[in-house]
This record gives C-alpha cells, structure tokens and sequence, in this order.
C-alpha cells in the first residue's frame, strides 16, 4: 500500500518515519517544500503538487494546522481532489470542526473515494514513540483499510462511529484539558502573588489528585527547563473556536470553555502564542505581575 502524507509540520514530522520503518513507501507534499529535507532523507519521496500525490498514493494522510488548511489541501481547483481520485482512500487527522470533515466527505464521496477523521490524541513524543490514541469517524471497512498504516503509531485505533464522530470525539476529550490549563494558570498566579514556591506548587499539585495526565511531563516548560513545543498556545485556541462553535451549532452551551477561550486568544496575541501550551500559566503570571505592578 503506497502512502501519501501531506503536512509535514511537528507531528508529520514524527508520523511519516515510524511510517517509513514500517516498510511504508511515502510519498510527501508541504506547503513549505524545505520542511520536507528530514523525511526525505529517511526514505521518503517528494510529489510536486497535491493532484499528483493523490495519483501516487493508495491511502491519504493529512495533517494540517486548521480548517483553512485541510480546506485548501483538499480543494477541487487545485489541491488532492483535482484529478480522478476514485478508490482512494484519504484520512484527515488535524484537529478542526466536524462541520468541515462533513464538507470534504461530501466532495470525496462525489468522487467514489472514501474518507475517515481521524483525529489524535496525544503529542509529538507519544507520535515519535507509536503510542497515539486515534479517534475515528467513517465506515468500519475503511477502518479496516487503514489500520495496517494506524498501527504505525497508535497505541489504540478507536472507531467511534459515522463519518466527523472521530473530529467530534476529539473536541471532546481536548476541552477538558483546555480548560484545566486555564484553571491551572488562575490557581498558579494566585499561589505566586501571595509569595508561594511555583516549583512546590506544582510538585504538591502533581502529586494529588487535582493533577492530570499530562501535567507532570510540562513541569520543567512551566518552569522554564525546557523550550520544547508539543502543541502550542495558539493551537489551543484554534481547537476552543472550534468546540464552542461546535457546541452552539448542537445547541450545548460552553460557558467554561468559552471564558477559557478569552485567555488563549489574549495570550496568543503575545510572545507565548507560538509556545507550548503550558506557558499558557507563564503567560497569566507575567500579565497578572505587568497589572498588579508585582504585587498585589
Ligand atoms: N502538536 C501536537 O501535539 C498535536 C497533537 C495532536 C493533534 N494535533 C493536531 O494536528 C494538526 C497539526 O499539528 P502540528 O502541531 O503538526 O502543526 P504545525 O507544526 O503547525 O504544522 C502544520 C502543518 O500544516 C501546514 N499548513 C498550514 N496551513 C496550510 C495551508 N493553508 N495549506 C497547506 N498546508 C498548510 C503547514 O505547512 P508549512 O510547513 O508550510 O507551514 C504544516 O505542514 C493540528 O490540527 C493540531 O491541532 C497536534
């Protein structure tokens, strides 16, 4: 099975090798043509244009910063649905609106070639180490087509139901988290402002049950050990317009992920926007301290 894979950005990056360890031939196309150099150099080979990847290739991966993005790469003018695609089976795995997903599936299904959504949880170090958790809308024989190229770097391959059910799936399980970085921001800065250890703080509330996941892995970035990006501030509040969009279309109020959202779109304007995105609380420390004049 010949493989395509468009988006050669933080997480291509990681995907397209395990890829190509697997015995994969892949076949890649960026927007920006140096990024593709590393892969390139793994085994990968180049398509000039997105219509010509999409005659290369059996199955389509992209993975893509947001809606206008895979809009773009999957248009019919001149992006992968240019040609006869028919037989083709495509997965879109950025995280973006299930309003879009149900957009392309109609232009694919136009085409006879098949689509599934098939968003990821978990980031760069989990991608590069195989163990993703994939969320996935579509037809369970298209499941089935792809799991061979899904057992790459998944940990665990969900189908979760109908065509967009994975993008949903996925706005789901990441507002949780949007959130409790905010939450985590405002209880951090309160803890700073009275004179507590941010280190102790953070130490203390890995260790209880107010911790989650993901929270450990970020100490040393929040406390400025580390320059790494898994996802970054700017990504977070992409994904918070698309769950409170999502959630007015399905009439589900959002009131915490929509003050959550005022944060990330304030701190994306700044320097933290293109950090990760536990500095979302580095952010909240330096505005509180910039209004409060360092005190309180
Ligand atoms: N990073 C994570 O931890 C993580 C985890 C799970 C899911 N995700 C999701 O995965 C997706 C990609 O994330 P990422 O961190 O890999 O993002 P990224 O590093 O910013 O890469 C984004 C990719 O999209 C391409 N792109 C952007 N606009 C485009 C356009 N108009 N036309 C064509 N290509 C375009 C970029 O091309 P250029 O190189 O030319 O800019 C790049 O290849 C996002 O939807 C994100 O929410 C990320």
């Amino acid at each position: 099975m010949r493989v395509g894979f468009v988006g050669l950005g933080r997480m291509g990056q990681a995907l397209v090798p395990r890829l190509l360890d697997a015995g994969f031939p892949v076949v890649v196309w960026n927007r920006t043509p140096a990024k593709a150099a590393a892969v390139l150099e793994h085994g990968a080979t180049s398509a000039p244009s997105l219509p010509e990847l999409s005659q290369a290739a059996d199955i389509i991966l992209t993975m893509l910063t947001d809606d206008n993005a895979v809009e773009a790469v999957y248009s019919p003018a001149d992006g992968l649905l240019a040609d006869d695609v028919a037989g083709r089976l495509f997965v879109e795995m950025s995280t973006i609106r299930p309003d879009t997903i149900k957009r392309i599936a109609a232009l694919i299904m136009d085409r006879r070639a098949a689509l599934l959504d098939a968003p990821v949880s978990g980031t760069v170090g989990p991608a590069r180490e195989g163990k993703l958790l994939a969320l996935v809308g579509g037809a369970a024989e298209d499941v089935e087509r792809a799991r061979p190229v899904f057992e790459t770097f998944c940990r665990r391959i969900a189908h979760v139901g109908p065509s967009s059910s994975g993008t949903t799936m996925k706005l789901a399980l990441n507002m949780p988290m949007a959130v409790y970085w905010q939450a985590l921001a405002e209880a951090l800065t309160m803890g700073v402002q009275s004179g507590l250890d941010l280190a102790q703080m953070l130490d203390l509330i890995a260790d209880s049950p107010a911790a989650i996941g993901a929270l450990r892995a970020k100490i040393p970035a929040i406390l400025g050990q580390n320059d790494e990006i898994g996802f970054d501030v700017t990504g977070v509040r992409k994904d918070l317009l698309a769950m409170t969009a999502t959630g007015q279309l399905l009439g589900t109020p959002t009131p915490a992920a929509s003050a959550a959202l005022l944060t990330y779109a304030a701190a994306s304007a700044t320097e933290w926007g293109h950090q990760d995105l536990a500095h979302l609380v580095s952010y909240y420390i330096a505005m509180v301290r910039e209004t409060t004049g360092g005190g309180t």
